[in-house]
């Protein structure tokens, strides 16, 4: 079994600013230590994009400073509140397909894991926060399906905006704009596919013409569950998460942990139980 850290809309901003009363920063640092404090045994770390707030070097300077002692392997992926060549100028080690696009895949066991870019454009467009996939990232990701189907392998799909449509009348209509054609590239290549998703700030989970999806709720401020308002600045102070993702020779399991929430000291408890 291979274990992933899975956090996702850290939405970093300048020192001394908040979301709603939550600072960015140290909700991330919490979450970060208590990911790494728990599950040492962790293959990688993967930050699924709205990195940062506005995109700006500076919130990209203070996301570099927590993860900069990450004992861990990072991956980074680009969401809606990024800004590619920002991303990719603060950290040069961050993983570019031959496109630039901020894409990598990893093989552990049986699963091959994508890690996708599914900001809008280029050309950046600060107010695009529908997500793309373009030709050639179809042309990326067709490649890899088709060496997943060769090596008998399924697939964790990490995506910062979910292709499908999640009950929100806010949010759907900021999800991955080319669905219809990701569903048909998927169905074509004929692997098991997983989505693990962001950008809805929630936790959900379903299925996607036949596939499973997760979404990871944020680092930082949630959506609460008002489905039918349109407004995409709606947000809540419930507790923040990060996903814990087993990656099994039976298939993919993922875990939300509150990690404010979470308690340390766990005790047997006999109320638990059925009477003897
Ligand atoms: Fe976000």
């Amino acid at each position: 079994m291979t274990k992933l850290l899975a956090l996702t809309d850290i939405h970093m901003k300048p020192e001394g600013q908040t979301i709603i009363g939550i600072d960015p920063f140290e909700n991330f640092k919490r979450g970060l230590a208590h990911a790494i404090a728990h599950h040492p045994d962790a293959e990688r770390v993967i930050l699924m994009g709205d990195l940062t707030n506005s995109g700006t070097p500076e919130e990209y300077a203070r996301v570099g400073e927590i993860i900069a002692d990450c004992p861990i392997p990072v991956t980074l992926m680009c969401g809606n509140h990024d800004q590619r060549d920002n991303l990719t100028a603060a950290f040069p080690w961050a993983s570019t397909d031959d496109n630039g696009f901020v894409q990598d895949a990893f093989v552990y066991g049986t699963t091959r894991v994508l890690t996708t870019d599914t900001q809008f454009g280029p050309p950046f467009v600060s107010y695009a926060h529908l997500g793309q996939y373009c030709d050639k990232r179809f042309a990326w990701l067709t490649d890899q399906l088709q060496q997943a189907k060769d090596a008998g392998q399924n697939v964790a799909l990490f995506a910062h905006h979910p292709p499908m449509k999640v009950g929100f009348a806010g949010m759907d209509q900021i999800r991955m704009r080319d669905d219809t054609r990701m569903a048909e590239v998927l169905k074509s290549a004929g692997v098991d596919v997983h989505f693990i998703c962001g950008h809805v700030h929630r936790t959900i989970s379903g299925s996607w013409h036949g596939h499973g999806f997760t979404v990871v709720k944020s680092t930082c401020h949630q959506m609460p569950l008002a489905l039918e308002n349109p407004d995409l600045s709606l947000s809540t102070p419930e507790p923040a998460a990060y996903g814990v993702i087993l990656l099994t020779a039976d298939g993919i399991i993922a875990h939300s942990e509150d990690f404010d929430l979470a308690e340390d000291d766990v005790q047997p408890s006999a109320d638990a139980m059925p009477d003897a």
